[in-house]
């Protein structure tokens, strides 16, 4: 860290760091917005506290990683600021959402894997949390990939795996369905990517499937490649490599969506409210290279 009082405590095991010292509504000078860089490429998981900001700061802020982008669910859209979007469990006139409530986003994923240019980074920004549950739980892909067996990583270097959304080899909770106008833009066809990445900003290799929008493994038979891609996924959701976030109002967390999966908190109390706001970002390196 440099100058400024700015320190990384670690939160979790192998996973999971807050960054303390650090006020995100004072000016993102470029130095500063360095240091947020930096701290955050060290910890892929970054956690800065107790922090109060409009939607015209998280959309700076955001920048700070990559061009935003909005989400494909446009129920969910910030009504000024398209490119955030909420993840509530209340909807509109104040009642429950049951979508939003229990069946969102529920399986291990990583969000837009099943574009060509999948999202890089993101944030969750909490404006209102329960009094327990609805933690947001992550794993960490560099140490899954790390600690394969031999014989396993050599059968995965050089795979690659066809991603379309919702369609997963083991998606249970699918998103719900797209717009006419999104199916025929074209941008949802689906796309291929390495099975094991290099991050484009650490150089560090990560496994890069996940049970939402990971559909097959090229070139493999239906049943085999199901067969393998269970055997990764068993393997990277084992506690070791996990760290669930529980949540405080005016917490906001970063994740790397190259090199962890993450799926939504479970058992929020009935009746308490689960608000946050969420920005995805899509940064020039990853655009230039996601490669095996
Ligand atoms: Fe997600």
């Amino acid at each position: 860290m440099s100058t400024s009082e700015a320190q990384i405590r670690p939160l979790g095991g192998c996973l999971g760091a807050e960054l303390t010292g650090f006020d995100l509504s004072a000016p993102l000078t470029p130095e500063r917005a360095e240091l947020l860089r930096r701290a955050f490429y060290a910890n892929p998981v970054l956690v800065v506290r107790g922090q109060e900001l409009a939607p015209e700061q998280l959309v700076t802020i955001g920048k700070v990683f990559g061009r935003l982008e909005a989400h494909s669910i446009l129920h969910y859209r910030h009504p000024e600021h398209a490119e955030l979007s909420y993840i509530t469990n209340v909807d509109k006139d104040g009642n429950v959402d049951s979508f939003g409530q229990n069946k969102r986003a529920t399986d291990w994923h990583s969000d837009g894997s099943f574009k060509a240019h999948p999202d890089s980074v993101a944030f969750l920004y909490s404006i209102a949390a329960p009094s327990s549950g609805g933690a947001t739980e992550f794993c960490n892909m560099y140490a899954a990939y790390e600690s394969l067996p031999d014989g396993l990583r050599q059968r995965v270097d050089g795979l690659k795996a066809f991603h379309k959304r919702g369609e997963g080899w083991r998606c249970e909770s699918p998103p719900p369905p797209l717009t006419e106008a999104q199916k025929a833009s074209g941008e949802f066809e689906g796309a291929e990517h390495p099975v094991v990445i290099t991050h484009p900003h650490s150089g560090r290799r990560a496994l890069y499937i996940n049970p939402s929008h990971c559909v097959q493994v090229v070139g493999m038979e239906r049943a085999a490649s199901d067969a393998l891609l269970d055997e990764l996924v068993a393997h990277a959701t084992q506690e070791r490599f996990r760290y669930a976030h529980p949540w405080k109002v005016g917490d906001i967390l970063f994740w790397d969506q190259r090199c962890l999966l993450h799926r939504a908190g479970r058992g929020t109390p009935a009746g308490e409210k689960r608000v946050m706001l969420r920005g995805m970002m899509v940064d020039r390196l990853s655009e230039e290279r996601i490669a095996a």
